[in-house]
């Protein structure tokens, strides 16, 4: 936990509570948000420190702010699990609600670490420090499968702490339950959910939208909550899922959800012609549901937040989307540096929704397609991201 220690006047922003959220997101985005600086409030406004002065381009990016400099409290940092244990860890981990999941092992460290210590030991160390570190971490446990499956799920193994896998997670003020052996969740995308539900607040029309591969509801609920004008259908394959799909939306006081539980290649003739905007999260293969897709979209056209998985070193990166499961063996460093750009990646994944629409357009009245923004959303394996394309498809 970090402690509080002394105060420095620094630049902030003063945004309006009611915005603070947004404005919060945007700023870190930007890597503008100071770390280990208290964030304050009154009555009507949050302060948020910042790494430096704004610039007049920032100021006007980042919305209806006032810049000024006020006296903050600056916190202690506190130890990373790496200065805990004196090594570079063999793996890295995320934190889902109360529950550190340890994920692939680095390469190189685990290399140099094998010769001096065993697995278990590293392992039992590492939980150990992950749970000095966080203080609300109550299990720690370890991915012992690729995600897998229609249902996108991953086995593990707890290493520490109480032995189960269900938990509760917050993000963006929104509260999900969810088993991580038994449904499909990722916290590395709670920025590209935001951005989404701020896209859907942005547009300030009543949207009818449709999340094709909703899961626990990690977009769906998000989207919702803050857009309480729209009415999202979430449909999804996996019964575990649902159940959690239909808590969170009562954990978080919504109604304005339709839940569906099926194969959306069966259910979306439920839908023909309905959504403003789709969202197709199921990155290994969204672009074989394009079909569905298609047939659901308003007649006059509408927003597809579209997910794929491409690869920045290999033509055929869509290998990795088509199918594999495990990630391809990355090439060797001399190979080509070039090879690590994610642009070549993001350029795959623009050709092949523009290549499966074309496929489509004689089927479909929709024959034109703008891409909005495409861009890395995150890094998936070696040289391998998820890309997220953004487009706006009409007649
Ligand atoms: C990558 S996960 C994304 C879940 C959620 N959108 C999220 O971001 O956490 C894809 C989800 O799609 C579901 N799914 C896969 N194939 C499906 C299908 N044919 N119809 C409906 N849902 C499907 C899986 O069960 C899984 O929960």
């Amino acid at each position: 936990m970090s402690s509080e220690t002394e105060t420095e006047s620094l630049p902030c922003v003063k945004a309006a509570k009611r915005s603070g959220e947004e404005i919060l997101q945007r700023l870190k985005e930007r890597k503008l948000l100071r770390r280990y600086a208290k964030i304050t409030s009154d009555d009507k406004f949050i302060y948020l420190p910042l790494v430096r002065v704004l610039t007049a381009a920032e100021l006007a990016e980042i919305g209806d702010i006032e810049l000024l400099t006020r006296k903050i409290v600056l916190l202690k940092p506190r130890k990373s699990v790496k200065e805990i244990l004196g090594f570079k860890p063999s793996y890295s981990y995320e934190i889902i609600g109360d529950i550190a999941v340890l994920t692939g092992a680095d390469r190189e460290a685990e290399a140099a670490a094998v010769t001096e210590r065993s697995e278990e030991s590293e392992l039992a160390a590492m939980a150990q420090a992950i749970m000095d570190c966080h203080k609300n971490i109550k299990v720690v446990t370890r991915q012992t499968s690729p995600v897998k499956g229609e249902f996108r799920r991953r086995t593990m193994a707890v290493i520490a702490g109480t032995e189960r896998t269900e938990t509760l997670h917050t993000e963006n003020r929104c509260r999900y339950k969810l088993d991580l052996e038994k449904v499909y969740f990722n916290p590395r995308l709670a920025g590209e959910r935001n951005r989404v539900a701020l896209q859907v607040t942005r547009s300030r029309v009543d949207e009818e939208i449709i999340d094709m591969f909703a899961g626990v509801g990690s977009f769906a609920i998000q989207v919702a909550k803050r857009n309480p004008q729209s009415h999202v259908t979430a449909i999804e394959i996996n019964p575990d899922a649902i159940r959690y799909l239909k808590e969170n939306m009562k954990l978080n006081g919504l109604r304005n959800i339709a839940v569906v539980e099926g194969d959306v290649r069966r259910v979306y003739t439920r839908f023909i012609g309905t959504a403003d905007r789709l969202i197709m999260n199921l990155p290994k293969s969204a672009y074989l549901f394009m079909r569905e897709a298609l047939s659901m979209l308003n007649p006059e056209g509408g927003i597809v937040h579209f997910y794929d998985i491409e690869s920045s070193y290999s033509d055929t990166g869509a290998d990795v989307g088509a199918g594999a499961d495990m990630p391809q063996q990355p090439p060797r460093e001399d190979e080509d540096r070039k090879k690590k750009s994610p642009e070549r990646a993001v350029r795959l994944a623009k050709e092949k929704l523009i290549a499966r629409m074309q496929e489509l357009s004689e089927e479909y009245s929709f024959h034109s397609i703008e891409i909005l923004d495409a861009r890395k959303v995150i890094a998936y394996a070696p040289y391998t991201y998820i890309i997220g394309i953004d487009a706006v498809i009409s007649p």
